[in-house]
């Protein structure tokens, strides 16, 4: 099929290329000149397993084109994407001025009819503006070329991005229309080959759907930590109790991690754009409210454990960080726990030597240079001349660390562990310092 996809970020670019991979011709559009510049001389823009191979193999074959035209792509697709951004508005709600700009451009452009689909997260309600802003630049031309308009909201995991895309667990289509049904059926079709994935609901239940699903993984994290900081004041070892839970096949195991706090550049804007519709529409989202308050409080842990192991005195010590990307597998930093363990570390004084197996541009163009702050080229170099160690993102290559020898090179060896992914017995009888997540009674009870 022909396919034109807006937007060439982790989605787009991901999109449109496993849509090429499986024999589609596709056009992938975007507003940003270098990045378009870039992918046409095989430059990918984000760190993505297996994406590289991909873009390049279909860019030579022919099948994946990138461009900052507008006229031709609309003109080339039966069907057309929209994948661009939806940041958070000033006031937490879904800013849909990228999705309604490509609509007015779609609606500016459309010669012949095409199917239009919604790929980015929009709120419920989003495919009635789409139509509308299309059907008014129609009529602006005095045209009255047929379009309809699908929700398929996206639920690839940066860093499986690949994977997600060419095994997705589930296709949903949000759409009334029986032609547009049957059009998705035919683009999806190589997906859905083992067993049926594709589960048609109505518009507004798909763009529903996607709020819920981040939600409710949103959900079980905050949850989580909320249990991490009621173990360590009763002194119970949350690792243990997740064990004792997950085993349960009604928890199960899955996505019931302590931690730092969630961040990317998904959970955090979904859960306050949710809590806005629900707000919109006379509804106090409480779970919501406390799902996103307790992950606010969470990404400040790390700092306090390390404020109250210091005494407060955190002015001229620095800290390696291993890990800035907001998960392993990605480059990507938006909200991440590292960007508020940084500030603070810096608000208070201290100095900081970070290192990332993906994320170091991405912090180089955060940060910039900054004279309390080293990117560090390896997990070792980041430890020289630091007095504590935090571990921030569980990328494979930190799982099993020399304890000894980090012991050895650390001023004031200590080891906060973000994502209790070490033995703390095993930290410890390495002569460190160990504070993890709800491991242990870390905070005084009172009397
Ligand atoms: N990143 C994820 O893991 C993920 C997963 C599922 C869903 N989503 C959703 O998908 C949407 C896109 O997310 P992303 O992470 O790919 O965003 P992104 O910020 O990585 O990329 C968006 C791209 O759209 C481009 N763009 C903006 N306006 C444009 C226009 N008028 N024409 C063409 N291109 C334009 C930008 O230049 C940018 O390259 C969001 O709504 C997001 O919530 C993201």
């Amino acid at each position: 099929m022909r396919v034109t996809v807006f937007g060439t970020g982790y989605v787009g670019l991901v999109t449109g290329t496993c849509l090429a991979e499986v024999g589609n011709q596709v056009v992938c559009v975007d507003i940003d000149e270098a990045k378009v510049a870039g992918l046409n001389k095989g430059v990918i823009p984000i760190y993505e397993p297996g994406l590289e191979e991909m873009v390049l193999a279909n860019h030579a074959s022919g099948r994946l084109a990138f461009t900052t035209e507008v006229a031709g792509p609309i003109a080339h697709g039966d069907i057309i994407f929209i994948a661009v951004g939806t940041p958070p508005d000033e006031d937490g709600s879904a800013d849909l001025k990228y999705v309604l700009a490509v609509a007015r451009t779609i609606g500016q452009h459309l010669l012949r009819p095409a199917v239009v689909v919604n790929k980015s997260t929009v709120p419920v309600g989003t495919a009635d503006k789409v139509r509308a802003a299309i059907a008014a630049e129609l009529k602006a031309r005095g045209s009255e070329v047929a379009f309809e308009v699908v929700s398929n909201p996206e639920f690839l995991k940066e860093g499986d991005a690949v994977k997600d895309c060419m095994r997705p667990d589930r296709i949903v289509i949000g759409t009334d229309s029986a032609h547009a049904l049957e059009q998705m059926k035919r683009l999806y079709a190589p997906f859905n080959r083992n067993h049926e994935r594709i589960i048609p609901m109505g518009v507004r239940s798909a763009e529903l759907t996607k709020y819920a699903a981040n939600a409710m993984l949103a959900t079980k994290i905050s949850f989580m930590n909320e249990m991490a900081n009621i173990a360590e004041r009763v002194g119970a070892d949350i690792e243990m109790v997740r064990h004792g839970i997950g085993s349960d096949p009604r928890i199960g195991y899955s996505f019931i991690y302590p931690g730092a706090g969630y961040g990317g550049s998904c959970f955090p804007k979904d859960v306050q754009a949710l809590e806005k519709t629900a707000k919109q529409h006379g509804y106090s989202a409480q779970i919501l409210e406390a799902v996103e308050a307790v992950n606010a409080r969470q990404k400040h842990k790390i700092f306090e454990l390390a404020e109250r192991h210091f005494g407060g005195q955190l002015a001229g010590k620095t800290f390696a960080v291993w890990g800035l990307a907001f998960k392993p597998n990605t480059d990507d930093m938006r909200e991440a726990s590292s960007r508020t363990l940084l500030d603070r570390l810096w608000a208070a004084g201290a100095k900081v030597r970070a290192y990332d197996p993906e994320a170091m541009d991405e912090a180089r163009r955060i940060y910039g240079e900054r004279d309390d702050l080293v990117l560090a080229d390896s997990p070792a170099a980041a430890l020289e001349g630091a007095d504590a160690l935090v571990v921030l993102t569980e990328w494979k290559a930190f799982w099993s660390p020399d304890f000894a020898k980090i012991a050895s090179v650390l001023r004031a060896p200590v080891l906060f562990d973000g994502r209790n992914i070490y033995d703390p017995n095993e930290v410890e009888g390495a002569g460190l310092a160990y504070y993890g997540i709800g491991r242990g009674r870390t905070v005084a009870t009172p009397n």
